[in-house]
């Protein structure tokens, strides 16, 4: 790969491998390209890494018809990033992944360990879950010190913070390693001390959405006003409801369920409005329609 600042201050990290296609995985597998570190995004089938390339190739595209990126280092990024459903062969020569599977504990336990098995010795083995707390993959592993999570933001290509949340066997040398790969994606590092499910963003967000939630059941305001008040009394950039369309209601839902799975606080159970909307199918922009519906384009 070609040789960035960034990328020589840390040492082994040349390569990173992104486990999952979707939304974040694939835009976190640009942000690692374009950042020029060579890297691989998996999936395991080939039709969603297609989907993932098209659609990155169209962001990226549209960044430098708007002068946001220049074309060099587009095509440069475009080099670096490759796609791949041999999720053993690639993570056998790869520095570091970024795991953006599905929100699964048990999935997830079995990739670690899978991934433990082939992965060389220093290979570090981060999870994007900002629920699933990386304890309860760690042990899966024969490696807990170099597990940990590294938390990105939908979209990805565009938000800037990234948590690091160690776990209670994390070592230093990895927090410090994973702190200055999401500083040479140009990310803003909020480091955590400890795990606590959520972590510190999406608690703030999931007290903001379950309130947003109440006054809706509550028939206090509907969705358009509560999403009206979050972005014109507040300056949110997206209300509650939008923001749901965005990153997903089964994600939403997904996140719920897996925390109540960890803490049994009943609490942690989804909305029975979020619930509601899961079950009807309707999972936001990606389908179509969520809170709100979507046009084609
Ligand atoms: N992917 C990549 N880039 C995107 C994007 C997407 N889905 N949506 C917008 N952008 C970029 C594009 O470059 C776009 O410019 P063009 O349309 O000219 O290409 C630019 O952002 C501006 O977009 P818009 O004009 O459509 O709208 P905007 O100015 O409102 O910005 C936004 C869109 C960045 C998403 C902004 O609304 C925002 O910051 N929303 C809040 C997002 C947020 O809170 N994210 C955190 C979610 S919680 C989470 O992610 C946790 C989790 O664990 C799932």
């Amino acid at each position: 790969m070609t040789e960035t600042p960034a990328a020589s201050s840390l040492g082994r990290i040349q390569h990173v491998t992104v486990l999952g296609a979707g939304t974040m995985g694939s835009q976190i597998a640009m942000v690692s390209a374009l950042a020029g570190f060579s890297t691989t995004c998996v999936d395991i089938a080939a039709e969603p890494l297609e989907r993932a390339r098209q659609e990155l190739w169209r962001r990226v595209d549209r960044d430098v018809e708007k002068g946001r990126r220049t074309a060099e280092d587009v095509a440069a990024a475009k080099e670096r990033l490759s796609f791949s459903t041999d999720r053993d062969a690639v993570v056998a020569h790869t520095d570091l992944v970024i795991e953006a599977a599905v929100e699964n504990l048990e999935v997830k336990r079995e990739i670690f360990a899978s991934m433990d098995q082939v992965a060389p010795e220093h290979t570090i083995l981060t999870t994007n879950s900002s629920n699933i707390v990386s304890s309860k993959v760690a042990d899966a592993t024969g490696r807990p010190e170099k597990v940990c999570n590294m938390h990105f933001f939908n979209p990805a290509l565009v938000m800037q913070a990234v948590e690091v949340v160690p776990n209670g066997q994390t070592s230093a040398q990895t927090v410090a390693t994973v702190k200055a790969l999401a500083e040479a994606f140009g990310k803003t590092v909020v480091e955590l001390k400890r795990e606590i499910p959520g972590f510190v963003a999406n608690r703030m967000v999931a007290a903001l959405r379950k309130e947003a939630l109440d006054l809706l059941d509550a028939g206090v305001a509907d969705v358009e006003s509560i999403d009206a008040a979050a972005k014109a009394a507040l300056n949110h950039p997206m209300g509650p409801f939008e923001l749901m369309d965005l990153v997903g209601i089964d994600v939403a839902y997904l996140i719920r369920q897996a925390e109540y799975e960890q803490t049994g606080d009943e609490a942690s159970l989804p909305h029975p409005l979020l619930k509601a909307k899961y079950e009807s199918g309707d999972y936001g922009r990606k389908t179509g329609k969520g809170w709100y519906t979507y046009s084609e384009d």
